[in-house]
């Protein structure tokens, strides 16, 4: 029996959720600080210099996150993501991912970061086992980058993360860009111009109103439709397969061969349908939706000496009752909503 067959083996039929959905990926937040304030994600009116983040013993221990990614691959995730905050900020974090990449079962684990620190780790990071990184960047632009990251600039620093993380073969490297109308949205081009047939994806990502705190507005939002004309009319393109089932980016490639460009239009075309993620954050709640209002507290029972059936039985129990597809209903999601989203920048987007 193959490794995949005998983990597969233990969760006989798969676990399903209430819309028929499985378990395969878990994106873990390290790090709920971040050396940006991108408005769009912890605008700086909120997240201010006195903003009380998370204290050390808050967070879970990388022991922790070790301990709950085992029982979560029992239970199907195959695929790791890490992300913040700024996850290069958490110290010593090629210890946990050392430890995460030697995870029997696990088959791809990513970083996202704003590539601020990577040209710093990118080496050590590679040695540790990480397969790939994605760096958040939204413009090539001086100005535009400076607004969009709150103010703290660093594109310098962010693309120099790019190139190094290209030297330690950290591939394919993806670049993620919100886009925001009136913002951005004129410097898309000059993204694609940049990295287009250097072997790294940009992929457009329609700006969301995810948290409570980022003053979203749906004339803000560049449908993918809209970037997609604009950027064919430059450059040809083509629709591509998915690289694998439920692939959140909607792939084109360069008819002359120049690469690939991706489009994730969670506002405008939802994939609800096919999310097989779930998420944790730095403090250890898990959540099943990005934009869930509440999660499942498990640092406290990691503390108090839950056994790991006690821990199966809840998760298997968090996943069987899931139910989510808020961007499928946004609409009708908004106009009721009374209670609180959780935050971006605390379950890593
Ligand atoms: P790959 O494995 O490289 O395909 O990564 P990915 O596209 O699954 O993950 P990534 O973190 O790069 O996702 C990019 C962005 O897509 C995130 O920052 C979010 O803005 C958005 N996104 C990812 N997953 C979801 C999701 O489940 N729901 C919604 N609404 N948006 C998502
Ligand atoms: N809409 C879309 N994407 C967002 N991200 C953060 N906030 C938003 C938002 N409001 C993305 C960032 C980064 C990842 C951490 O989440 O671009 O790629
Ligand atoms: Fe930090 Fe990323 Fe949020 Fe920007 S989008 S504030 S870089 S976590
Ligand atoms: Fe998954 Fe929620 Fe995003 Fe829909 S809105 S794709 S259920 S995380």
């Amino acid at each position: 029996m193959s490794v995949r067959d005998a983990l597969t083996a233990r969760a006989p039929g798969g676990l399903r959720d209430r819309r028929g959905r499985m378990l395969h990926d878990l994106r873990i937040s390290v790090m709920d600080r971040c050396n940006f304030r991108c408005p769009y994600c912890m605008p700086r009116e909120t997240f201010h210099e006195t903003y009380r983040f998370l204290g050390s013993r808050e967070r879970l221990s990388f022991d922790e996150i070790v301990r709950l990614a085992r029982l979560l691959v029992r239970l199907g995730v195959r695929k790791l993501r890490l992300t913040g905050g700024e996850p290069l900020l958490r110290p010593n974090l090629t210890d946990l991912i050392g430890d995460l990449t030697a995870i029997e079962g696990i088959e791809d684990v990513a970083l996202t970061t704003n590539g601020t620190l990577l040209a710093k780790y990118a080496f050590e990071l590679r040695a540790a086992g990480l397969q790939r990184v994605t760096v958040s960047l939204d413009s090539l632009d001086p100005q535009v980058f400076m607004r969009m990251s709150g103010g703290f600039g660093g594109l310098e620093e962010a693309l120099a993360g790019i190139e190094q993380a290209a030297r330690a073969g950290l591939g394919p490297i993806k670049v993620n860009a919100v886009v925001q109308r009136g913002v951005n949205d004129h410097t898309v081009l000059d993204l694609l111009e940049r990295f287009r047939g250097t072997g790294v994806i940009v992929r457009f990502i329609e700006y969301m109103d995810v948290g409570n705190r980022n003053h979203w507005r749906r004339d803000a939002v560049v449908p993918s439709r809209e970037l997609l004309a604009r950027i064919g009319a430059r450059w040809p393109l083509e629709p591509l397969q998915p690289a694998y089932r439920g692939e959140v980016a909607e792939r084109y490639g360069f008819t002359d061969g120049a690469g690939e460009v991706g489009f994730i239009s969670s506002v405008t075309q939802p994939f609800c349908g096919d999310c097989t993620r779930a998420r944790l954050s730095s403090d250890g709640v898990l959540y099943t939706c990005l934009f869930a209002t509440q999660g499942m507290p498990l640092r406290d029972r990691l503390r108090s000496g839950a056994s790991d059936e006690d821990l199966l039985d809840a998760l298997r129990a968090l996943w069987r009752a899931r139910a989510d597809n808020y961007s499928e209903q946004r609409q009708e999601a908004r106009a009721a909503e009374g209670a609180r989203k959780v935050e971006m920048f605390y379950i890593g987007g």
